[in-house]
């Protein structure tokens, strides 16, 4: 397996025979899901989404970004939530993209907003527009707005190559913008929910633009279909994950912290928050999800973890062959008493600061485990992604509420427009 789940730091808190105890509400949801029976079950289309992509329709994703980057310096990405998290998450762990990729549509910092026009403004520019209802504020208005200083660049005409929206197949105000104005569209499935969209063209479109190997990734995340389907609690470290975070839930462990101590995890990270915090969190229930980057947050957060109350477990993600090497170079005089590590790669230290740290979080009384990836690259992070998702709809199954929808989040909206009077 590609993807492994060391379990050692949860002795005492959760053991096998814990999981195997709550099999049948395991076997329960994993069937709820299957069949499309659950709660959410008409959104449940993720879940053999990786195996239905077509070959044809990634070729033509490699073809369009071959195509944009040929007359493109740079993309602008826009959107927020599902339709940002998934993009930026891959961009970021990958760091070898083909053109530099921006962000919008994802804040209403003016200053943020302001500067990314100026640092672009004398590059050849294209946009993908994201929006799975067509009618999110933060990118309608900056789409808004970076449509108009692109009018003021370019033809109509070259607009069409530069600009590609990806949204719902009828509804939405961003359908009618691109049919209107005839720029090229890709279609969100009605049956995948913004934070499972990574793969459908939310993901699929500007990840193939920025010059990412995308059939690599959908490699991955087949693969990961088939490994975390099964209903097969030994194995199915997909499973397992789930039925831990219960089980520690069930002990007062309210709060899951995320930490890896490789910083291309960050916006990964980021993208599981956001997945789990708004799949979970419903009728009272589900577990907060936070995140800590290592050893940085060491030195802010360390005590926290160590002392703090003890209401919260710890998911390390680990990558056990990072991309490069360097190696820690001998020092004649050695005031810093490193020499210890002279000639070992830096990656030895940053390990056994993990491992360190793993261990006295558990002393500490932090249950913790460690999801171990073998390298960082497209393929792992496919998979990475449909673990996360198949267990996020068991875990959410498990507690008994709709993993699927996210009704909360438009309480602050509707105050929102009764402030600017948009009715
Ligand atoms: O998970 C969700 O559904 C949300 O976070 C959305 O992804 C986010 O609000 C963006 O929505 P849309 O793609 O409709 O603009």
């Amino acid at each position: 397996m590609s993807i492994t789940l060391n379990r050692e730091h949860l002795k005492g808190f959760v053991e096998q025979k814990d999981i195997v105890k709550i099999f049948p509400n395991i076997e329960r949801a994993h069937n709820e899901l299957d069949e499309r029976t659950g709660a959410g079950g008409e959104m449940t289309g993720w879940t053999d989404l990786p195996s239905r992509i077509e070959d044809k329709f990634l070729d033509e994703l490699v073809q369009l970004g071959d195509e944009v980057r040929s007359h493109s310096d740079c993309l602008i990405s826009i959107g927020i939530g599902g339709s940002y998290l998934g993009i930026r998450a891959t961009v970021e762990y990958l760091r070898d993209f083909k053109i530099p990729v921006y962000y919008a549509g994802n804040n209403m910092s003016v200053d943020y907003l302001h500067q990314l026009l100026e640092t672009v403004k004398d590059k050849k520019i294209s946009v993908v527009v994201i929006s799975k209802s067509g009618t999110t504020t933060e990118p309608a208005i900056a789409f808004r707005i970076i449509k108009k200083f692109l009018e003021e660049k370019y033809s109509k005409e070259e607009l069409k190559k530069r600009i590609i929206c990806v949204t719902d197949g009828k509804k939405g105000a961003l359908r009618k913008i691109a049919d209107n104005n005839g720029y090229r569209s890709y279609v969100i499935p009605d049956d995948v929910g913004g934070r499972f969209s990574i793969l459908t063209p939310v993901g699929l479109v500007p990840l193939a633009i920025a010059g990412v190997d995308i059939k690599s990734l959908v490699a991955g995340a087949r693969k990961g279909q088939e490994e975390y389907s099964k209903l097969d609690v030994e194995n199915n470290i997909a499973y397992q994950y789930a039925a831990i975070r219960y089980l520690l839930y069930k002990k007062g462990k309210y709060i899951e912290v995320t930490a890896s101590f490789y910083d291309n995890m960050y916006y990964v990270i980021e993208w599981w928050k956001q997945l789990y915090g708004e799949s979970e969190a419903k009728d009272g229930k589900g577990i907060f999800p936070s995140s800590l980057i290592m050893s940085t947050d060491l030195h802010s957060m360390g005590q926290l973890m160590q002392e703090g109350a003890r209401n919260v477990f710890e998911t390390f993600i680990d990558i056990e062959r990072p991309k490069y090497k360097l190696s820690i170079p001998k020092d004649d005089e050695d005031l810093d008493k490193f020499n210890i590590v002279a000639g070992k790669d830096l990656d030895y230290v940053n390990t056994q600061a993990y491992k360190a740290t793993a261990s006295a979080h558990f002393e500490g009384g932090v249950p913790n485990m460690t999801l171990s990836l073998c390298q960082s690259d497209e393929f792992h992070l496919g998979e990475l992604f449909y673990f996360y998702e198949r267990a996020v709809a068991i875990s959410g199954y498990l507690l008994n509420i709709n993993p699927f929808n996210q009704p909360g989040v438009e309480a602050y909206k509707t105050k929102m427009f009764a402030l600017l009077g948009r009715v």
